[in-house]
């Protein structure tokens, strides 16, 4: 099990246009594994490679309370949004401590591939509609900050700034360790 790094808003990495994957190998499914170890560990209910600076179409989901349902979706392609919508208090591993709502359509109808490189389809609602479409927008270089006000965004950036500020200086006052 290895964890990755998760990239924090506003690092301009989380901006990078995803590539579709081309080869289904043992890379894929090792970093699939390691995508899914860091997305518990943090905890969160999605992670998109972009996140972790991988820029392929990559991402797993997990929405269930037992978390034992990993999702993984490899390519992924909305069929179809439902023109209801919904408005979900959204949080993200790469802008930790932030939760604000986004409206986003209320049942999508997904296509992708699986670590193996097997097609599927499924139809979500809910949070796992919500989440879906949260992490293919990471894929697009979209972090849901950006549907914020421009007010509300540069609070964020400024908070997150500071904090990764912060964050620098401990690292530094830690000693090495060999
Ligand atoms: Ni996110």
């Amino acid at each position: 099990m290895s964890l990755l790094t998760i990239l924090r808003y506003p690092d301009p990495r989380l901006h990078k246009i995803a590539k579709p994957v081309t080869v289904f190998d043992e890379r894929l499914k090792k970093l699939v594994a390691d995508m899914a170890d860091t997305m518990y560990d943090a905890p969160g209910v999605g992670l998109a490679a972009t996140q972790v600076d991988v820029h392929e179409q990559i991402i797993v989901i997990d929405t269930s309370d037992t978390h034992d349902q990993l999702l993984v979706l490899i390519n992924p392609v909305i069929l179809w949004s439902s023109p209801e919508r919904q408005l979900y208090e959204e949080g993200c591993l790469s802008v930790p401590g932030i939760y604000d709502g986004v409206e986003r359509a209320a049942q999508v109808r997904v296509k992708a591939k699986d670590a193996l490189g097997k097609s599927f389809e499924f139809e979500a609602d809910g949070l796992l509609a919500v989440c879906v479409q949260h992490e293919m927008d990471h894929l697009l270089g979209k972090v849901f900050v950006e549907y914020l006000s421009p007010l509300k965004r540069n609070r964020i950036k400024s908070r997150m700034q500071k904090e990764e500020r912060e964050l620098k200086r401990e690292r530094e006052a830690q000693p090495a360790f060999r």
